[in-house]
C-alpha cells in the first residue's frame, strides 16, 4: 500500500452538519493531477465508479471492479489535502450481504485512505448502510437514478416523476435514517428534490436535481468538456478541454510531419543548420 498525503481537513460529521448552509461543492476525480486541481476548490471529492466510462471506455459502470476503485482511490488520495475523499463501492461489491459490504468498504478505506464510501440504493440498502455506519464506515447514500441499476431501470431516465415520487422520497428517508451522512440525489425533478431536502436530516447533494439540494456534484470530465461521448442535460460545461486537446494534437501531428517539431530549442547538442531551418541535413 502506498497511500500518502495528509488527513483530509473536512470530515463526514462536518459535512453532515453543513446542511442548509453554503452549498457543498463536490466533484469527481480519478487521478492525482486532477485531485490536486479540485482539492483547491471542493468540499468533497468523489472517486466515482463513473471512472469506468470516463477513463476506461466501458459502456456502463457495471464492469468497474474493487481493484480499479482502489487504484484510482490511491491516486486521488495523493493529490488531496483538505477535501473529504469518498470512494464509490462498485457494482457487486456490497449488495450480497452486510458482511460483504463491510469487508469491501474496509478494504477501500484501508488501502486508499478514504474517509467514507458511497453506495447506491434506497430502502433495500438501508440495513447495509446502518451496519456500516455503526461500525466506523461513514456512508454517502445515492438514490433517484442509480446508474448501477441501469438494466433494472431500462435506461438512464429521470426518476420520481408523478406517483413514483413517493418511492424516491421513501428511499432517501430510509437511507438518511440508516445513518448516511449525505445523500446524492441523481436525476430527480425539482419539486421532489426540494421536498426530500426539506424532509431528511442529511444534506442532499444533487446531480440533475436542481438548486434545491444542499450541495452539487458533477463528473469533472463532463464539466471540463473532456468527456464528449454524450452530454447530459444537467451538465454545464465550464471548459472545452476535449476540443482544445484535439486541436493541440492535430497541431503536433502537422508539426511532426512537416519537420517543424522538434525545433532547435528542444534538441540536445548542436543541430546542423539546415535541419534547424527545417530543411534536409
Ligand atoms: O460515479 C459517479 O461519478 C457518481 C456521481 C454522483 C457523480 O456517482
Amino acid at each position: 500500500m502506498s497511500v500518502t498525503g495528509k488527513n483530509p481537513a473536512l470530515t463526514p460529521p462536518q459535512v453532515a452538519k453543513s446542511k442548509g448552509g453554503t452549498p457543498l461543492v463536490c466533484l469527481t476525480a480519478y487521478t492525482t493531477p486532477m485531485a490536486k486541481l479540485v482539492d483547491a476548490h471542493c468540499d468533497v471529492v468523489l472517486v466515482g465508479d463513473s471512472v469506468g466510462m470516463v477513463l476506461h471506455g466501458l459502456p456502463s459502470t457495471l464492469g468497474v471492479t474493487l481493484d480499479m476503485m482502489i487504484m484510482h482511490g490511491q491516486a486521488v488520495r495523493r493529490g488531496l489535502e483538505r477535501a473529504l475523499m469518498v470512494v464509490d463501492m462498485p457494482f457487486g461489491s456490497y449488495e450480497e450481504s452486510r458482511e460483504q459490504a463491510f469487508r469491501n468498504a474496509a478494504r477501500l478505506m484501508a488501502e486508499t485512505g478514504c474517509a467514507a464510501v458511497k453506495l447506491e440504493g434506497g430502502e433495500p440498502m438501508a440495513g447495509t448502510i446502518r451496519f456500516l455506519a455503526t461500525r466506523g464506515v461513514p456512508v454517502m447514500g445515492h438514490v433517484g437514478l442509480t446508474p448501477q441499476a441501469v438494466n433494472a431501470f431500462g435506461g438512464y431516465a429521470v426518476q420520481g416523476r408523478g406517483e413514483d415520487s413517493e418511492r424516491v422520497a421513501r428511499d432517501a428517508a430510509a437511507v438518511a435514517e440508516a445513518g448516511a451522512f449525505a445523500v446524492v440525489l441523481e436525476k430527480v425533478p425539482e419539486p421532489l428534490a426540494r421536498r426530500i431536502t426539506g424532509e431528511i436530516a442529511a444534506p442532499t447533494i444533487g446531480i440533475g436535481a436542481s438548486q434545491a439540494c444542499d450541495g452539487q456534484i458533477l463528473v469533472v470530465d463532463d464539466m471540463l468538456g473532456a468527456f464528449t461521448d454524450f452530454r447530459p442535460k444537467f451538465v454545464r460545461r465550464y471548459a472545452e478541454l476535449g476540443a482544445e486537446a484535439a486541436k493541440a494534437i492535430a497541431a503536433y501531428a502537422a508539426d511532426v510531419r512537416a519537420r517543424r517539431f522538434p525545433a532547435a530549442e528542444h534538441v540536445f547538442g548542436d543541430m546542423p543548420k539546415a535541419v534547424a531551418r527545417g530543411g534536409a541535413a
